[in-house]
This record gives structure tokens, sequence and C-alpha cells, in this order.
């Protein structure tokens, strides 16, 4: 199992029905690629965690990578863990960005 947690800039005319629209469509995509996780976004910027296997999650940051409703995205933690945090979750939608938040869920086995 691989936790990975990154933050980027969301691109500026980026409105909260498309954050909303964002994390229906990547609520119903990740339970099929086996990944669980969390999005916050604070009107500028994003934070995401993703968890699942190592390659699994590679492929999608590679694919969210390349997404240009984002830029400048910056890998802040990445590691092999024990379990999940966001289990239950295919990305659980965060209300503002609170690091504490994503930093105790790095912190976690
Ligand atoms: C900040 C951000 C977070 C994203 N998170 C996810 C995600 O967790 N899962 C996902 O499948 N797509 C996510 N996406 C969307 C992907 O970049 C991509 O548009 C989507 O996976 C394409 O899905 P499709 O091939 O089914 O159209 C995210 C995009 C952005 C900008």
């Amino acid at each position: 199992m691989y936790r990975l947690f990154y933050v980027s800039s969301a691109r500026p005319d980026m409105q909260s029905i498309d954050i909303d629209t964002l994390v229906n469509a990547a609520s119903m995509k990740n339970p099929s690629l086996g990944i669980t996780g969390a999005l916050g976004y604070d009107g500028k910027r994003f934070a995401q965690i993703l968890e699942g296997a190592k390659e699994d999650v590679l492929a999608l940051m590679d694919v969210i990578r390349s997404d240009n409703r984002h830029s400048g995205i910056v890998v802040m933690d990445e590691k092999s863990v024990e379990g999940r945090v966001y289990d239950g979750w295919g990305l659980k939608q965060l209300d503002g960005l609170i690091f504490e938040h994503f930093e105790s869920a790095m912190a976690e086995a």
C-alpha cells in the first residue's frame, strides 16, 4: 500500500461547482482503480492524498499531473504504508486546506 500527498495551484477560473464535478467524477472512478483519498480546496490551491497499490497511485498521479485544471504540482510526501486512512471513500471532499489534517493522515501507518 502506498500513500502520496501533493499540493497544487488551481486554475484561476475554477469555481466551486467545478470542484464538485471533479470530486464526483473522481469518487466514481477511484474505487475501480483501488484508490481512496481526499481532496481539499481553498479557492486557490488543492491538496490531495491518494492511497492504493504503488503502481496505481503513481499511474493516477501521472494522469492528474497533466490535468490543466491545476499547475505547480509539488509532491510533499509519499511512502509505503500498512493501511488506508480513507477506507470507504473514493475521494473524500475536505472543506478548505487544513494542513494538520494532511500531515496527520500521512503520519498514519
Ligand atoms: C486536483 C485534481 C484532482 C484529481 N483527482 C482525481 C482522482 O482522485 N481520481 C481521478 O480519477 N481523477 C482525478 N482527477 C482528474 C484527472 O486528472 C483526469 O481528468 C481524470 O482521471 C480523467 O478521467 P477519464 O479518463 O475517466 O475521463 C483530478 C484532477 C485534478 C485537477
